[in-house]
């Protein structure tokens, strides 16, 4: 393997890199994987995986989720770390440095914000139930198997628009304390030791769930495919999933590309992260749906379903309470990995694109969010009355971010990688200039970067908007 400093030299793209201010950078090839890893996983697995499974029909969606990560998830992952790892910059400016001619694929880029503020939009608010149900676990209050009280406990919270708000200001807060300390210090401190203990904890809990009376049925729910349940929007939410998951099409991933090393293998850090990400969400959803039949839950209860669910597993365990609080703190700091990466599109692209320094993008992007995101935290409350396209804002910026944008934004990736930017770059990228023996592999993702994801994402999001209904 050549070293890193001769890579950088041959690696397309990176003479760029002299132009560019001199960036932060992953220290080690495991903090990249791991920080890599701690934007895809997140409160995606813990609460978007188990919300969507149980409204979209449990197997079967699973199944689409499982392809989409298959032959969508990872090719573009792998185009978009590629690109930043080339041209070294923001998400904008990278697509605009990779472009040979004037066209505008720059716009990928500007679209990756906007979705990067969607996302936050309602990301802070979860995350603020995650945090404040820290506290309520610590109280005693919501160790119950009874659904009443569960509901109870989540009802009371997200009706009261005060409390909604703080908690994701708070939330915002911690985000933005985390961002300021820097790009290898900050990401790789706060995922390097976290993702291992939330694992065990799940297992724990999927045990748990597992052994509970009725808990057959959630799996069969979980590993039975019922077909008749595969529609145009169950498809296109499986595909929204897995964008959303792996953190792709957005520019989260050419951002974190761009602080790649150069000899770090691109595609088999992909192939490393998205495979843990998804045995993590099964591994959630193998936590949640047993107990979800066990006690009597509706699986498409929505939003709320995590919240009710998690403590009546943790009220039948022994010191369940002690569990639930940490299960609830490591979500939590899970989801600070995946923030911290939709925060860094915003907050390098500010720095650096206008010339502010991070400290103060870092401020700037967090009030620009703590305005934007009290539209979906008061989406129970204050503005609950108030919905375009028959969705309150909270629902409005998940769908439309996770069904529309990311996968516009990937599929035009993927036009760009296959055929604008170059089977030569790709190679060069992939294969850190032949000095990596994966031509075989990196040939078969270049196929599907060209002919295949392209294709499917197109088709999806067509039928699923009802173009061909
Ligand atoms: N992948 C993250 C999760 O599952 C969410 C995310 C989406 C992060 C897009 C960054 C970009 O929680």
């Amino acid at each position: 393997m050549s070293s890193s400093s001769q890579a950088s030299q041959q690696v397309p793209g990176s003479e760029f890199k002299e132009k560019l201010p001199l960036r932060d950078g992953f220290s080690t090839r495991l903090g990249v994987v791991l920080a890599t890893l701690g934007s895809a996983v997140g409160l995606g697995n813990i609460w978007k995986f188990p919300t969507l499974t149980g409204s979209s029909g449990g197997a079967v969606f699973i199944i689409i989720y499982i392809i989409s990560v298959l032959l969508i998830g990872i090719p573009v992952m792998v185009s978009e770390l590629a690109i930043g790892r080339s041209a070294r910059a923001n998400a904008v400016d990278s697509m605009r440095t990779s472009t040979p001619n004037k066209a505008p694929w720059w716009l990928i880029g500007a679209l990756g914000i906007l979705s990067a503020f969607l996302i936050m939009g309602f990301y802070t608010e979860v995350a603020g139930w995650v945090f404040a149900y820290i506290f309520k676990a610590m109280s005693g209050s919501i160790l119950s198997t009874s659904s009443e009280v569960t509901t109870a406990a989540f009802t009371s919270l997200v009706t009261n628009s005060v409390l909604s708000l703080v908690w994701q200001w708070v939330d915002l807060v911690i985000v933005g304390a985390v961002i300021l300390f820097g790009v290898s210090k900050g990401i790789e401190r706060v995922t390097k030791t976290l993702i291992p203990v939330l694992l065990v904890l799940l297992i724990v809990v999927a045990i748990r769930s597992l052994t509970l009376p009725g808990a057959g049925e959630g799996l069969e729910f979980l590993f039975k495919p019922d077909l008749s349940k595969v529609t145009a929007s169950t498809l296109l939410a499986g595909v929204g999933l897995a964008f959303f998951k792996l953190s792709i099409g957005m520019g989260a991933m050419i951002t974190y590309g761009s602080y790649f090393r150069q000899d770090q293998n691109i595609s088999g850090t992909a192939l490393r992260v998205a495979f843990s990400d998804m045995s993590i969400a099964l591994l959630a959803g193998v936590a949640i749906f047993p107990a979800v039949f066990a006690y009597g839950f509706q699986p498409d209860a929505g939003p709320s379903l995590v919240f009710l669910t998690i403590p009546s597993v943790f009220a039948s365990m022994p010191a369940g309470n002690f569990f639930m609080v940490i299960f609830f703190i490591l979500t939590f700091i899970a989801s600070i990995g995946a923030q911290v990466s939709l925060l860094e599109v915003l907050v390098s692209y500010v720095n650096e694109h206008l010339k502010i320094n991070r400290k103060a993008a870092t401020v700037y992007s967090m009030l620009g969010l703590a305005v934007f995101g009290s539209l979906a935290a008061l989406s129970s409350s204050l503005l609950s009355n108030i919905k375009l396209f028959g969705l309150t804002f909270f629902d409005l910026f998940d769908f439309t971010s996770s069904n529309i944008f990311l996968p516009v934004g990937g599929l035009f990736i993927c036009i760009f990688v296959g055929w604008v930017w170059g089977k030569e770059k790709f190679f060069a990228a992939l294969t850190n200039n032949g000095s990596l023996n994966n031509q075989g592999f990196v040939s078969f993702l270049f196929f599907l970067i060209r002919f295949v994801s392209p294709v499917l994402v197109l088709l999806v999001l067509l039928n699923g908007l009802g173009v061909f209904a």
